[in-house]
């Protein structure tokens, strides 16, 4: 390994049903079979990071003390993240409901349950002083986002994943590295409206660096004083986009860690991401290095489609 990367977030059950459309207020709709499979955006991204490879990753949040929990650290495990500083509360492991059309798009309501108690102790601090990047978005109690923002080392990276978004404090503001944002939650978070990059321009004059993901449309990636840079999204057929984000930001970080740029570290991610599209499921969906590397060679030498399908929006 030569990186380490944390990741400080929230760990769900993901309870999903197909439907062919999102009901509407107060309307009910039928669906088709029920599949009950962990997520959460901060474990898919630890196992995004961890399935990248070549980065060591741990996993810090809270589940509770039920078989969700088990389901959840299973998963984790299996992909290799360290999980021994979770910490196990007494409240239910978060769900979330989750509806997926035909397309791939999905709706998501997300009760934290043990989410809502995840604080950064102190074997936890010991572990993000230790880290290369340190990984986070907001599923979890701000107050914990800022700690572990604030136990990185010196020359470590915090990246924020503004998703959910919402109003950040300018105690957090202060403390990112590299914000990573989809096209709402740049608005969100600027509080302004704008085209990609005018978001991106007005996050400059909060943090240093920004990638701002635009689903079909790709990425564009923003650094102060560095030419913009855009990454094409490619060509694939979405089956489910629920965890794309997540692989984005998990492969992101793993990159960053073992010393890549941030746009190669980008081009990898977006290569994640549109692999993750393919797939039902988030932490299933997660692709193997070497299939991510090998798309991410021949996006590198493919022309801008701009019919491409990409990471969902909010995913
Ligand atoms: O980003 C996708 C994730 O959002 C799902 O796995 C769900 O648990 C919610 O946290």
């Amino acid at each position: 390994m030569s990186g380490e990367v944390v990741v400080v977030g929230s760990a769900n059950v993901d309870l999903v049903v197909p439907v062919e459309r999102h009901p509407g207020a107060g309307e009910t709709v039928l669906g088709g079979d029920l599949v009950r499979s962990p997520g959460g955006k901060g474990a898919n991204q630890a196992v995004a990071a961890a399935r990248a490879g070549g980065a060591g990753t741990t996993f810090l949040g809270a589940v509770g003390r039920d078989d969700a929990a088990a389901l959840l650290l299973a998963s984790l495990d299996g992909a290799g993240v360290r999980t021994d500083l979770v910490a196990r509360v007494g409240a239910a492991t978060g769900t979330a409901l989750i509806s997926v059309t035909p397309d791939g798009e999905n709706a998501i309501v997300v009760a934290p349950g043990a989410n809502a108690r995840a604080t950064l102790d102190a074997a936890g601090a010991r572990a993000v002083g230790q880290a290369d990047v340190v990984l986070a978005q907001l599923e979890i109690p701000l107050p914990t986002v800022v700690a572990a923002a604030r136990a990185r080392r010196p020359g470590a990276r915090f990246v924020l994943n503004a998703a959910p978004s919402r109003t950040l404090p300018a105690e957090l503001w202060s403390q990112v590295d590299l914000l990573v944002v989809n096209e709402h939650e740049a608005r969100d978070v600027a509080e302004t409206e704008g085209t990609p990059a005018e978001l991106a321009t007005a996050l400059l004059e909060r943090v240093p660096a920004v990638v701002v993901t635009l689903g079909s449309h790709g990425c564009l990636v923003a650094e102060r004083g560095q030419p913009r840079v855009e990454v094409p999204a490619l060509r694939v057929t979405a089956v489910d986009t629920t965890g794309a984000g997540d692989t984005f930001c998990g492969v992101l970080a793993a990159s960053l860690a073992r010393g890549e740029s941030l746009v190669d570290a980008v081009r990898l991610a977006s290569a994640a991401g549109a692999l993750a599209v393919t797939t039902p499921g988030a932490q299933a969906a997660v692709p193997s290095a070497a299939a991510t590397r090998e798309l991410a060679r021949a996006m590198a030498g493919a022309p801008h489609d701009p019919s491409a399908r990409g990471m969902g929006e909010g995913a």
